[in-house]
């Protein structure tokens, strides 16, 4: 993996399987003249992604490769990444669990949003959970990507509070917002020692 030098950009790649919300905050972001990052490359493993659409809207490279044999998908993604010289990933509604032997051609340069208070939550549902044990406060967690499913070493979180006769859709829209506040920042933060 190539290392960059001076006040270049980090060339980066974003996971996604779904609607990209946090795909096109990082876009946005990108842009900004303080900005640590470029979004060079997209990859899905969903052809039909809605996110997909930024690739079109910002002129970024994108490259789909099917799950169904996750070896093939896990060389292909590795082949891109290469290719394109990207230093690092942040996985953004990515579906899929990385296997450690991909983990291991990115040490330390994979991270991901979850929409939970980390180490609460992991895995699907998290909003329907919380609601259901009543929790007073959700929230979303930035985190570095290891083997185990939202395990990683955490970055930033932040907080929310859940109010009464909260619903699934409400709560997700909320915690949504903070994801697309605390992304870019957790981001930009690593970077900064990168
Ligand atoms: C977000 O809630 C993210 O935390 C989770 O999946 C959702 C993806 O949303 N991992 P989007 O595709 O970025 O809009």
């Amino acid at each position: 993996m190539e290392k960059l030098i001076g006040n270049k950009k980090i060339k980066i790649a974003v996971f996604i399987s779904g609607k990209g919300s946090n795909l096109k905050n990082l876009i946005h972001h990108s842009y900004k003249k303080n900005s640590k990052f470029e979004v060079n490359l997209i990859i899905s493993n969903n052809s039909k992604a809605k996110g997909l659409i930024y690739s079109e809207k910002h002129k970024i490279k994108k490259k789909i490769f099917k799950y169904s044999d996750k070896k093939f998908f896990e060389k292909k993604s590795l082949e891109e990444l290469k290719k394109n010289k990207i230093n690092f990933i942040c996985l953004a509604g990515f579906m899929k669990i990385l296997s450690k032997n991909f983990i291991k051609n990115f040490k330390g340069t994979i991270i991901n949003i979850h929409p939970s208070l980390l180490p609460k939550y992991k895995g699907l549902n998290t909003h329907q959970r919380a609601l259901n044990n009543k929790e007073k406060y959700s929230g979303c967690t930035v985190h570095y990507v290891n083997s185990k499913l939202d395990s990683g070493k955490i970055i930033l979180q932040k907080k929310v509070k859940i109010k009464k006769n909260e619903t699934v859709k409400g709560l997700e829209k909320k915690v949504l917002k903070i994801e697309h506040n605390i992304y870019p920042i957790a981001l930009n933060k690593i970077l900064t020692n990168f």
